[in-house]
């Protein structure tokens, strides 16, 4: 999704802009712009490079007022940071910028951001969609303006200018209140070259502060770098940043005292540190990840700690299900939560996916916890969801990686998990840590009920303890998987079956490999192939079976043997016991043996290698696949 940076201070805006958007390029998008107030650059004005949309101030403008500077490309920031030689020539102290995924107009230099008023006077960069932009849009045609861009956004800069009198918060409170659908916004006007006005309303915004001025940006990663003292936007507030002061406003417009936040990420978490890819190097940091999620959790005297919850055993007791809403990746750990929790707690528990559940009239009321699970907390239907569910009076406990993040701020209790940034749009380690924080909160719950006693949690904390080495263990494997994966670089087709948790994994097997590589897969319960999806298994059809699941595996490899026997090229992964296995399949991979609840923590790692080594044969762009954005925040 649409990206968003902005910089007050001493330094010269433009490096620090693009240096912000590079670190944003993994959201996704297709192309990238700035805008910078001050002073008019001379060199690069008198240069004007293609693409870059020199505008002057309103005519009759004050002595003193700034002139706004657009330049913007289609395609890769580095297109955009050539052309202007990373902004060594650009002096303004003041700026926004915006890597673009395209909604609204095809990727193309003038539907790129920022876009601008009729006189210039204002430029905006937006994240999000209005919805009701042609309404708008046909208004502001009707009153004389002239549209230069097929984007929704445009419509935003000429309703700041219409509604401009000389108070530019004014300007912007007044257009926005016009608005329908989800923005965050950075906003820059002439008449003001020393303040950016900023607002959010479903679509993610932080604001760092700094000791050599302020930032704005849509993800912590992008100002990293510079600060870790974040304050954390809610919906429908809006802020205006000077170079020594961060003003934040509510709904009504009065000023308010928003809590700074301090974010343990460090510098280096958000960079790619000698790996190729974001994605192999969180793969490999899964064990300090596990170690960091679990062992807080875990009290000397050997219970459960639960930092964000508030429920007390009476309250847990009071509750008849328990539903799990998510989407993509986070709902395929609720599947498996699904299968532990209701296992251990002996209550009946849903899973559904965020943009389903939103929509379906879902049973639930005051009896019914329900559990959000979510790497950014900013996903737009899962946020929505949120909030069906709250409205139906249900408790919403959410696990969330983002500190401070929507999803986090709206729950009743909040459990986070402790991965650090994740920068891959293929979610590996939040994956990981969210399962973990499931497995917790079903020992948790079934604890608290009476559901299994003192010595069955201390065997199930002492295995989930050791997860972290487990999962090293297997991540030292990396290199014959690699070379396993050179085999499956031309497949057009893959099928991967399991059963009870072992298909929960499968899901997210699959969709690991097709998101990355391209190829198309699917996931299936195993016993359930033969009621019609077995029609396409053929010679050569590349199957991956789960078979990790003890009391399951004769069934499983019941299912093995009838692709088998249909020509299909077969891949198991099983527990390092199952040695009679080699025999009857092509390619084996063995992993340790723990207790059968917690075997998807340890099946997933090599899925996650699988298809990342296959992707990487295929010479994919690993870390920004096509069409995909790393945080969903439209619908
Ligand atoms: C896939 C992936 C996505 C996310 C999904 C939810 O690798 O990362 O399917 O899991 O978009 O995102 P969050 O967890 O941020 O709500």
């Amino acid at each position: 999704m649409c990206g968003i940076v902005g910089y007050i201070g001493n330094s010269a805006a433009a490096p620090l802009l693009l240096e912000g958007l590079a670190k944003l390029e993994y959201r996704g998008y297709d192309s990238a712009g700035i805008a910078l107030v001050g002073k008019p650059s001379e060199k690069i004005k008198a240069e004007k490079p293609d693409g870059c949309d020199i505008v002057s101030a309103t005519p009759g403008a004050k002595a003193n007022q700034g002139v706004i500077e657009i330049y913007k490309s289609k395609g890769r920031l580095s297109i955009l940071s050539e052309k202007i030689r990373g902004g060594a020539d650009l002096t303004a102290n003041v700026g926004i910028g915006h890597t673009r995924w395209a909604t609204h107009g095809k990727p193309s230099d003038e539907n790129s951001h920022p876009h601008r008023s009729a006189s210039g006077l204002f430029a905006v960069v937006h994240n999000g969609i209005i919805e009701n932009y042609a309404a708008l849009k046909a208004k502001l045609i009707n009153e004389g303006v002239e549209f230069v861009s097929e984007t929704d956004t445009e419509v935003i800069a000429h309703l700041l200018e219409k509604n401009y009198n000389g108070d530019f918060l004014g300007a912007a409170r007044a257009a926005v209140s016009q608005l329908q659908g989800s923005y965050a916004l950075g906003i820059l006007c002439a008449e003001h070259p020393d303040e950016i006005i900023a607002v959010r309303n479903s679509s993610p915004l932080v604001v760092g502060l700094t000791d050599n001025g302020n930032v704005i940006a849509s993800d912590i990663p992008a100002i990293l770098a510079h600060t870790r003292r974040v304050i954390q936007l809610s919906d429908n507030e809006m802020v205006r940043l000077r170079k020594d002061s961060v003003e934040v406003y509510d709904s009504s417009g009065f000023p308010i005292n928003k809590k700074e936040i301090l974010v343990d990420w460090d510098v280096s978490s958000a960079e790619r540190g000698g790996y190729d890819h974001f994605m192999i190097k969180e793969i490999m940091e899964q064990p300090q990840a596990l170690a960091a999620t679990i062992s807080p959790r875990i009290g000397a005297d050997g219970s459960i700690v639960l930092d964000g919850i508030n429920l007390t055993a009476k309250q847990l007791a009071g509750f008849r299900r328990i539903c799990i809403v998510a989407c993509g990746s986070a709902y395929h750990t609720g599947v498996v939560g699904k299968y532990v929790m209701e296992k251990l707690t002996r209550l009946p528990v849903e899973v559904d996916v965020a943009s389903e559940f939103r929509y379906r009239d879902p049973l639930i009321d005051k009896d019914t916890l329900v559990i959000i699970v979510s790497q950014s907390g900013e996903t737009a239907d899962t946020i929505a969801a949120l909030r069906e569910a709250k409205n139906r009076g249900a408790r919403v406990l959410s696990i969330v990686n983002v500190v401070g993040s929507t999803i986090a701020s709206e729950s009743d209790d909040v459990l986070y998990t402790w991965a650090g940034p994740e920068i891959s749009v293929a979610t590996t380690k939040a994956y990981s840590t969210q399962l973990t924080m499931l497995y917790i909160i079903a020992f948790y719950i079934a604890h608290k009920l009476g559901r299994i006693d003192d010595r069955d949690l201390r065997r199930l904390l002492s295995a989930l303890n050791r997860l972290p080495d487990m999962v090293a263990g297997i991540l030292r494997q990396a290199p014959d998987i690699k070379r396993i994966s050179q085999r499956y670089a031309y497949l057009e087709h893959a099928y991967f079956i399991g059963r009870n948790l072992d298909y929960a994994v499968a899901l997210e097997a699959s969709l690991k490999l097709k998101e990355v590589s391209y190829i198309h897969s699917e996931a299936y319960p195993a016993g359930e192939l033969k009621h019609g999806t077995i029609s396409l298994i053929e010679e050569g059809t590349f199957v991956v079976a789960l078979a990790c699941c003890d009391k399951l595996f004769e069934k499983t490899m019941s299912n093995i043997k009838e692709v088998k026997a249909r020509g299909a090229e077969v891949m198991v992964v099983t527990t390092d016991d199952r040695r009679d296995v080699i025999s009857e399949v092509d390619q084996i991979i063995y992993i340790p043996k723990t207790n059968d609840l917690l075997m998807p923590s340890l099946e997933v790692v090599p899925m996650q290698l699988l298809g990342y080594y296959i992707s990487l044969a295929r010479k994919c762009d690993i870390d920004k696949p096509r069409n995909l954005a790393k945080s969903v925040t439209v619908e």
